[in-house]
């Protein structure tokens, strides 16, 4: 007896740029905050001597901001630490909208700012959105700059909101970014629709001469009703 393994559905991908475009021209007083915080976390790190490599760029920190500004996100999970800058970027936007920033990385190297009401649990991201599933709480916004492993795709079905967005960093060919999107897009968005929102010719240069975004690819939830006509119209967000 022969058996085919259903095919997965395509999820669609288009450019983000519309919805950086859209997004930063509501928000845009925000950003120079922003720049300025997640600079200065690195700077302060950079005279300890580290090196800033491995850490994630401001362009992409201050995409992640705007994402959770916009979709006024209030639990947002993050997998892989490491100094901290993207979780100090969004931790920014997390405490405007009166939420919390969990990060996990299975090494703490202790650059999480203590006084910033950021929660790092050490350990690998499936043992950190364990703990947050047993605690009863839900995700709404995801962050990977790490792989998302099936372990963490399984409890993400659980924890993660019908709505949840979640972002991955360094998409390039044959990057950990592009390989969360095709996981992504063959388990956890088989049950989700939406789409991804690739960073197609980023960074993109705002009006202002600041630059969104390097090589962040998000998925949107259908349900959050966003599709490139609704943005162009400038309606974007319900
Ligand atoms: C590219 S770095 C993250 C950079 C960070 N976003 C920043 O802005 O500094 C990737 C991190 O993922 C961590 N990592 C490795 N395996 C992991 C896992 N199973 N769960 C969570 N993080 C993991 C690594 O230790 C490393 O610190």
């Amino acid at each position: 007896m022969f058996f085919w393994k259903r095919r997965p559905k395509p999820v669609p991908q288009r450019s983000g740029e519309s919805l950086a475009r859209h997004m930063y021209a509501r928000l845009a007083t925000e950003v120079r905050d922003v720049q300025r915080v997640t600079a200065a976390h690195c700077e302060a790190i950079q005279r300890t001597g580290l090196s800033m490599e491995g850490t994630t760029s401001i362009e992409d920190c201050i995409y992640l901001y705007l994402l959770i500004r916009y979709f006024d996100r209030k639990n947002v999970f993050e997998i892989g630490t490491f100094i901290g800058t993207t979780a100090v970027a969004m931790n920014q936007a997390i405490k405007r909208n009166g939420g919390t920033c969990t990060t996990t990385d299975p090494k703490d190297y202790g650059f999480v700012p203590p006084d910033s009401g950021i929660r790092m649990i050490e350990g690998p991201a499936e043992l950190g959105l364990g703990i947050l599933h047993r605690e009863g709480r839900t995700i709404d916004f995801a962050f990977g700059d790490w792989y998302f492993k099936q372990p963490t795709i399984d409890l993400a079905a659980k924890a993660f909101t019908p709505d949840c967005v979640i972002a991955v960093h360094d998409y390039f060919p044959d990057d950990k970014g592009e390989e969360n999107v095709v996981k992504l897009s063959e388990t956890y968005c088989q049950r989700r629709t939406g789409a991804w929102l690739l960073p197609t010719g980023a960074p993109w240069r705002m009006p202002d001469g600041m630059t969104v975004n390097a090589c962040t690819a998000v998925f949107i939830p259908d349900t959050l009703k966003i599709t490139e006509e609704s943005v162009r119209a400038g309606g974007g967000r319900p």
